[in-house]
């Protein structure tokens, strides 16, 4: 029988049947513990990626589950339309609008990044109709950017492989730069030179579209999968200073950053911009449920809600927006962050994680290690001093997956080698170092195994 790599065929998890999930080697996880996972076969993981950068509080938070199991008993379901509205979804948005920068006061739900994201672009549309700014179409999004995958959020998204063979990006999306300071700097270029190009580009881009052709740009605080890129000083205070002179929408996109991951509550917070609207996901029930929001501004809210009048609908929500469990994890998930300070343990155990980081730079592989509070990638090179990059073939970044999977370690490889850390926000200072050391013995196996079919 062929093996799996023989046939060649690109294997799709169809979630049909255990044999065909073996045949192709994914990897069956049945139950979590803390940091931890286990497979089928009990062998443990620590979940480097908080499954998909989700799982904040670990994998068997006993408050969250009762708040789930409550509410079941109490109302398992209940809509938000037609006048009416969940008491624990009322709830929820009442602590979203305290724990989330001050202009933003009003909440629409939904059930993932990739919707919350859709929502952001018709709010933005509608708001701009609204105001009889009826040009302003096109999006900004950038390159590297993740959003999500369906139409209008895979359009956003930065990335081919969103895009090929589904008549993707939509014509309303333009992407610009990402601020990738170590891969795309030019040479003897300043981290300052470095935005001030980056924003010199973005302001053409601007003139050659026309601002009155711009309803709203969206971004990530820090880029996750589009490799953890961590922008330079000032780049995102400048861009918001572009987006303003211009009358354009700034949408933040926090399904990653929000609830702590950056040691601040919001990746906003931590880069001191302004969003007027925000995205927040994953982080939000720490992974349990799906629940997503986009918090808006007043202005927008006002504006928005006066265009429905006129317009005697406001024709948008989802039969699950503000489902009353998923609310109900999502709030415990907020009451938790306040009693056990799950902040201030960030800002704490990061600094031991950000040294542990850094310190793996010192591998003949790892071109450059970068990390803010609880996340972190490496970006692999064969030649770190005139950063060369691997072959593709090479596939550097599924070898140190492998190898990391065999030594108990859960990490992810991202596009163009680069391999990414984001643990549970409640990992421990003994947990920081037993991840490393599993993660420093994966990229050795890694030289090791290069070295023995001379590839390096
Ligand atoms: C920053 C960001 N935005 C949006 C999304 C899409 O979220 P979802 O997969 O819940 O649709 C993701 C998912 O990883 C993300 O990282």
């Amino acid at each position: 029988m062929k093996s799996a790599e023989q046939e060649k065929k690109y294997f799709i998890n169809p979630y049909t049947n255990l044999k065909d999930i073996r045949k192709y080697g994914s990897l069956i996880i049945e139950k979590g513990r803390g940091i931890y996972v286990y497979d089928e076969n009990n062998n443990k993981y620590i979940e480097g990626l908080a499954g998909l950068w989700c799982v904040a509080l670990g994998f068997n938070n006993k408050r969250l589950i009762k708040a789930a199991n409550k509410q079941f008993n109490l109302l398992p379901y209940y809509h938000s339309f037609t006048g009416k509205v969940p008491l624990t979804t009322l709830k929820l948005s009442e602590e979203l609008v305290k724990i989330s920068p001050k202009s933003l006061t009003k909440v629409l739900y939904a059930n993932s990044g990739s919707e919350s994201n859709d929502t952001a672009i018709k709010m933005a549309w509608y708001y701009q109709n609204a105001l009889g700014r009826t040009k302003k179409k096109k999006i900004i999004s950038r390159y590297r950017g993740y959003h999500g995958v369906t139409i209008m959020s895979g359009s956003l998204t930065g990335m081919d492989y969103a895009h090929k063979g589904f008549d993707m990006p939509r014509d309303f999306v333009v992407h610009t730069d990402s601020p990738h300071y170590y891969k795309d700097s030019l040479s003897q270029e300043s981290p300052s030179e470095f935005v001030n190009r980056l924003l010199k580009n973005l302001d053409n881009l601007i003139i050659k579209e026309g601002a009155e052709n711009i309803a709203a740009m969206i971004l990530e605080p820090i880029q996750g999968a589009g490799g953890v890129i961590i922008p330079p000083d000032n780049y995102l205070k400048g861009v918001q200073k572009l987006l303003k002179k211009n009358a354009i929408l700034l949408i933040v996109d926090e399904v990653i950053c929000g609830f702590g991951r950056t040691g601040n509550m919001f990746g906003c917070d931590t880069f001191q911009i302004k969003p007027d609207m925000m995205v927040i996901a994953k982080g939000l029930s720490s992974g349990y449920v799906p629940i997503s929001a986009l918090l808006i501004n007043e202005e927008i809210y006002e504006t928005i809600s006066d265009f429905s009048s006129i317009n005697n609908v406001f024709g948008h929500g989802y039969t699950y927006s503000g489902h009353p469990v998923a609310a109900a994890v999502a709030l415990e998930t907020i009451k938790i962050f306040k009693d056990e300070n799950i902040i201030g343990h960030v800002k704490e155990i990061s600094e031991k994680f950000n040294t542990k980081m850094e310190q793996l730079n010192v591998h003949s592989i790892v071109g450059n290690a970068r990390s803010i509070g609880l996340i972190g990638a490496i970006e692999l090179v064969q030649n770190k001093y005139n950063k060369t990059y691997f072959d593709p073939k090479i596939g550097i970044g599924s070898r140190i997956v492998k190898n990391a999977q065999k030594n108990g370690l859960i990490v992810r490889a991202l596009q163009g080698d680069i391999v990414a850390l984001c643990p549970p926000l409640i990992i421990n200072s003994k947990e920081v170092d037993i991840l490393f050391n599993k993660f420093n013995k994966s990229i050795k196996d890694t030289e090791v195994e290069l070295n023995t079919e001379r590839l390096m």
